[in-house]
Formats: structure tokens, C-alpha cells, sequence
């Protein structure tokens, strides 16, 4: 569904962004922006912002941020043509019919149909548990102590054993057999239609916005598969849904619990832990993990106990750490999994087992422990060389000795020898940093004066040896950084493109989702109509660069330069886009004559001196 960009704009220009946020959260001016408790989290005292001049809101909490129309998204629960259609009402605009291409219709149409058919098969499932045949299914669930509020709740329901009364079901209310297929419920052979589940317990799939997306039934009792899932279909990708997350979202914990099954989360939100989520049948991917960082910063793992249970820990921590989570991990022994914990040592256990989760640093370094045989000098050796490799992986020296101090207190390896061995390894691993006297050898960021050009036949195709790949993300992340940092500057202090003039151009932002922001932003700022909240709108249908891109508008630094150390750091951020662009372009080059060119500018940045005063 789409609606031309100019009637969106005209609704959005058309609601004052604090009259609209007023009407959910009490607000008070403080300068020039408003301030009040983040409704997209839980805190004490103010930390959610709105600009009027911006039209924006930011939380500097949580991360949230957005214009008049993503607020009224994300607090309402709204699609995007929801929202769109009450601010129009609100400001008396009167939409247009949406633009539709004919095959984005017929997806639409598709999907909505999807929707109503999973809807009435979830009442069906539900009321089946309630029907004397049914009475089997009701009363495992009662056995594994569900009350009737958690069964209702959770929509839980019963697939009887009749092989295809979900398919005639169906069917009366009107359903074709090809719309039926794509549900994922039933099968349609020449003897007829089948259903998918029977004889078992039924647990719809909700998405984030409460619609049934799928279905997964357990078996009664032994049998295989224990459960079954739907398919994949239209509406229910398992690597990006989470069982749970509909209500684990507004529970305004902290922090999120992962689990592995159905029962797990149930059993959580039963015990009161309402911010219980699991992902389905599959592992966690990283889907997964962008989801869950729309809604919190901090995860714990409570997956089994069993080596399965360890090994999806394992491969979970990576995936979560890529998105900036802090992650812990329970351990739910001397039981097998969540479910059984509860139930044998209650609520307030499991809250107590939380005050015991372990960093998930400590938590892979322990199993790794559990690997070497510590009675065998050689493997305890390797111990200590695998426990200095993975602490490598620390690009903040800080943070790094924290660990190290951490490590050697758990398992009583004397600091020093620890340190050094850490040490060592580093400049085995990565030989360029040898020289470097602060022993920041990990993930050290260079800056353009320090790097002569001498070096640039590097990157061009002469390796230094082996690096280190954590070194390479740093350096990428430390040119995003200052991507990142200069657009956030130059939005907060239009007045800084005058001093940029003739040294930094849009296309300077190699990051492709910051070349896009900067395009609209140079633009914008040349035909003197540089705004926030309508450039922000470019981004509503993709979640992840929506939040960055509103991040970008609401970094909280001052705009203006006003230190001698400020002034050092912007021209400093300058040089470092540019010369990140000249070293990428190097990389790209075609001919010699082109690198001649690039070679040139890159001697030519050396002498640059951006004049602030
Ligand atoms: P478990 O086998 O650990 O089941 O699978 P559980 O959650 O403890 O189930 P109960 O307590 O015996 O009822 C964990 C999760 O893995 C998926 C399900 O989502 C399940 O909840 N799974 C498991 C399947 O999709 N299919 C299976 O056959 C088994
Ligand atoms: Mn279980």
C-alpha cells in the first residue's frame, strides 16, 4: 500500500508533533524541547524528548525516535495507513485512495485473507478444547499446570482427531481450496482436503501486532514429531517472529528472557515473567535479534540445559552481541528447561536464578573451561591460550582488563601472567601493532595525520599478514562512526557547511544508508528547506534504518563548536570521512590514472586545515 509522498508530508505538516504527543504523555518545556517519560519503556525520571522545531521525538533511553506519525505507530500499534488515516482525520485532510500496483493488491488481499482464515481457526482450535471431545486436550494442559486465564490468554486450543473437520470447517465459511493451501493448515490431494494438525494441543503464532501468523500443535503424550509448526507461508517467516514477543514488548522489563519452546514461555509469563519470548522450531537468527532491539538492550538466555540447549546459547551470543545486546545466560540446572524450574522451585526461584545470570563472556569462557582436562598441563595450557584469544576479542582496552581481572579471579590465574599472555598473543596475531607503545593493539583506530600515504599500497593489494578480523569491523565501525558523527553534526548546525564547503560532499558518505541521509540532507540544507522529519519519512518501511536514521537527528550533541577540543574534533571527523572515502575509492579504482588522481587528493588532504574560527 502506498500513499504519494506529498499527501503524507501534507498529514504530517498538518499535526503539531507536541499537540499529538501531549494527548499520551504529559510533557514540560525545558529550552527548547519538551521532555517526559518514555512511553516505549520503563523509567523514572524524563529521558523521551520532542522537538517542535524538528517535528521530531527522540528517547535518549531507549532509542526510539521518530516523527508524528511513526508516535502514533508505534504507541497505537498501528500500521503505517492506520496512523496515516487518524492524523488526517485529525488535521482534516482527506486521503486519497492509496496507490496500488495490481500485484502489491493482490499480495495485500492475499495476506488479509490469510489473516481472517488463521483468526477462525484459532477460535476453532479454541472452542474444540472446550467440547467434550475435547476434554483430553483441556486436561494435558491442566496437567502441566496451566490455568484457564494462561489457556485463554495465550488463545490456547485443541486439533481433534477427526482428520479433516478443520478443511470442511473452512470450507462452509466459503474458502477456496487454493486459498486454503497457502495457510499452511490443510493439504489438498485428490481424495480431498487434510488437515495438518490433529490430536493435538493447539498454540497460535502471534505477531508483534497481536494477528495469528501460525500455528505449532504438541503432540499428547509421546510421539513425533512433538511438535509440529506451520510451514512457512505468506504471513509466518519463522526467522522473524518471536512466540511471546506480542505481549513480552509492553511487559517494561528491562530486559528480555529467550527461550527455546512454547511451554517455556508459558510457563514464564504464567509465573508472572511476562517478558519471556521464544523462537520457534529453528535457531536464532539475526532477524531475530533486530527485532528484539527495537524493543530492549539487554537479553538473558534461558534455553535448556542439555548440550542442545548450550550449543543454541553458543551460537545465540554472536548473533546478539552484532547488534550492540548485552547479553547473560541462566543456568536452569539442576532442571531441564524453564518450564520444569518453575514448577519445581516456583516464581520467586526463578527470579533468584536471574540475579545469578552470568555475563555471556563468563558464560563461553565456563564451557570452554569444561572442555580441557585442568589435571593435564598441556590442556590446561590450552586453556589459558584459548581464554587470552577470546579475550582479544575486546577492542576497548578498559573493558578488556575488566575481563581479564574477571577471568583470573573465576579461575585463579594470576593477573599478570594472564595480562601478558593476552599481550603476547595480540602482537602474534596482529604483527603491524608491535610497535604500538600503548599496547592498544586491538581495534586501535588511526587517524589521517598518523597514516602517511606510503601505506596506501596496502590496501591495494600487498597484504600485511594475517589480521585480525575483529580489527578490520573495528575500522569499519570507526569510519561509519564518523559518518555518523559529521551528518549528526551538520543536522544539528547547518551553519558547519559553510566550513565543509569544497572538502566534503554528499558522496563522501560511502556507508550507503548514509550517502542516501546525506544526499537529502545537503539538498535540503542548498535549497534551504532542510527537514528532519520529512527526510526521516523516506525510511518508514524498513524498522532498522528507520531507528538509525532517527538516531542520526537526535544524537544530543551541541551543535555548536565552542572549545578548542570541539573545534579539534569536527575538523578531525572531517578529515577521517574524507580520507575513508579516498581510501574506498582507492580500492575501487580502475586505471592508473584514476589512482593517480585518488593519490593525489589523498597527499592533498594531508595538508588540508579546516578554518572554524
Ligand atoms: P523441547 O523438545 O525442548 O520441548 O523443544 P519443550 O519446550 O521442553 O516441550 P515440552 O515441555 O516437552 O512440551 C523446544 C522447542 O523446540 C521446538 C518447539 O518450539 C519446542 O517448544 N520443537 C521441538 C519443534 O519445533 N519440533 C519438535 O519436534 C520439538
Ligand atoms: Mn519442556
Amino acid at each position: 500500500m502506498r500513499y504519494p509522498e506529498e499527501v503524507v508530508e501534507e498529514v504530517r505538516m498538518g499535526n503539531d508533533i507536541v499537540d499529538i504527543i501531549s494527548g499520551y504523555v504529559k510533557l514540560q518545556k525545558k529550552g527548547s524541547n519538551y521532555f517526559g517519560l518514555c512511553p516505549f519503556h520503563n523509567e523514572k525520571s524524563p529521558s523521551f524528548s520532542v522537538s517542535p522545531g524538528k517535528q521530531m521525538y527522540y528517547c535518549f533511553g531507549c532509542g526510539a525516535g521518530g516523527n508524528a506519525i511513526t508516535f502514533v505507530m508505534e504507541y497505537e500499534n498501528y500500521t503505517f495507513g492506520e496512523a496515516l488515516k487518524l492524523l488526517a482525520v485529525r488535521a482534516g485532510i482527506s486521503l486519497p485512495e492509496p496507490e496500488y500496483s495490481q500485484e502489491a493488491r493482490e499480495q495485500e488481499d492475499l495476506k488479509r485473507v490469510l489473516l481472517e482464515i488463521n483468526k477462525l481457526a484459532a477460535n476453532y482450535f479454541y472452542y474444540q478444547l472446550k467440547q467434550p471431545y475435547g476434554k483430553i486436550g483441556y486436561e494435558y494442559l491442566k496437567n502441566r499446570q496451566l490455568s484457564d486465564d494462561t489457556i485463554r490468554r495465550f488463545g490456547l486450543g485443541f486439533a481433534n482427531k477427526t482428520s479433516d473437520d478443520l478443511y470442511r470447517y473452512l470450507k462452509s465459511k466459503g474458502y477456496e481450496d487454493h486459498i486454503l493451501k497457502e495457510t499452511g493448515l490443510v493439504t489438498v490431494e485428490e481424495r480431498g482436503g487434510r488437515d495438518k494438525f490433529w490430536n493435538r494441543v493447539m498454540f497460535p503464532i502471534l505477531d508483534v501486532n497481536n494477528r495469528v501468523i501460525g500455528f505449532g500443535g504438541r503432540v499428547m503424550g509421546e510421539g513425533t514429531p512433538k511438535y509440529l509448526n506451520s510451514p512457512e507461508t505468506k504471513l509466518f517467516d519463522k526467522s522473524r517472529n518471536l512466540f511471546g514477543l506480542n505481549y513480552a514488548r509492553t511487559s517494561r522489563k528491562p530486559y528480555l528472557l529467550i527461550c527455546e519452546g512454547y511451554m517455556d514461555v508459558i510457563a514464564m509469563h504464567q509465573a508472572g515473567f511476562a517478558n519471556a519470548v521464544a523462537s520457534l522450531g529453528t535457531a536464532f537468527t539475526s532477524q531475530h535479534a533486530a527485532l528484539l532491539k527495537r524493543y530492549t538492550k539487554q537479553v538473558i538466555l534461558t534455553y535448556d540445559s542439555d548440550e542442545a540447549g548450550i550449543k543454541a546459547a553458543l551460537r545465540a551470543i554472536p548473533i546478539l552481541k552484532e547488534v550492540g545486546m548485552s547479553i547473560k545466560v541462566l543456568d536452569m540446572r539442576p532442571y531441564k528447561d524453564p518450564d520444569e524450574f518453575i514448577k519445581n522451585l516456583g516464581a520467586d526461584g526463578f527470579q533468584k536464578r536471574i540475579e545469578t545470570a552470568r555475563n555471556s563472556f563468563l558464560f563461553e569462557i565456563h564451557v570452554l573451561y569444561g572442555q580441557y582436562k585442568m589435571e593435564d598441563p598441556e590442556q590446561k595450557t590450552k586453556f589459558y591460550q584459548e581464554t587470552a584469544r577470546k579475550l582479544l576479542e575486546f577492542s576497548e582496552p578498559l573493558e578488556r582488563d575488566n575481563y581479564i581481572q574477571a577471568v583470573s579471579r573465576e579461575y585463579t590465574i594470576p593477573y599478570e601472567d594472564l595480562k601478558r599472555l593476552v599481550n603476547q598473543l595480540g602482537l602474534q596475531i596482529v604483527p603491524g601493532m608491535a610497535a604500538s607503545k600503548t599496547g592498544r593493539y586491538a581495534g586501535q583506530e588511526q587517524t589521517a595525520e598518523h597514516k602517511g600515504y606510503g601505506e596506501q599500497s596496502g590496501n591495494l593489494g600487498t597484504e600485511k599478514g594475517p589480521q585480525k578480523p575483529g580489527m578490520k569491523r573495528n575500522k569499519e565501525e570507526g569510519a561509519r562512526q564518523s559518518q555518523r558523527l559529521l551528518l549528526t553534526w551538520l543536522i544539528e548546525n547547518p551553519g558547519l557547511f559553510g566550513k565543509i564547503k569544497g572538502i566534503i560532499t554528499a558522496e563522501d558518505f560511502v556507508e550507503p544508508l548514509y550517502r542516501q541521509v546525506a544526499e537529502m540532507v545537503f539538498s535540503g540544507h542548498e535549497q534551504g528547506n532542510l527537514n528532519p522529519a520529512s527526510i526521516l519519512n523516506h525510511f518508514i518501511n524498513d524498522e532498522e534504518q528507520y531507528r538509525e536514521v532517527a538516531a542520526l537527528f537526535h544524537a544530543g550533541l551541541r551543535g555548536e563548536l565552542n572549545s578548542q577540543e570541539q573545534k579539534k574534533a569536527f575538523s578531525d571527523t572531517v578529515l577521517k570521512v574524507k580520507k575513508n572515502r579516498l581510501d574506498w575509492a582507492s580500492r575501487q579504482a580502475q586505471d592508473m590514472n584514476e589512482l593517480q588522481r585518488i593519490i593525489k587528493e589523498q597527499a592533498a588532504l594531508r595538508n588540508l586545515n579546516i578554518s572554524l574560527d
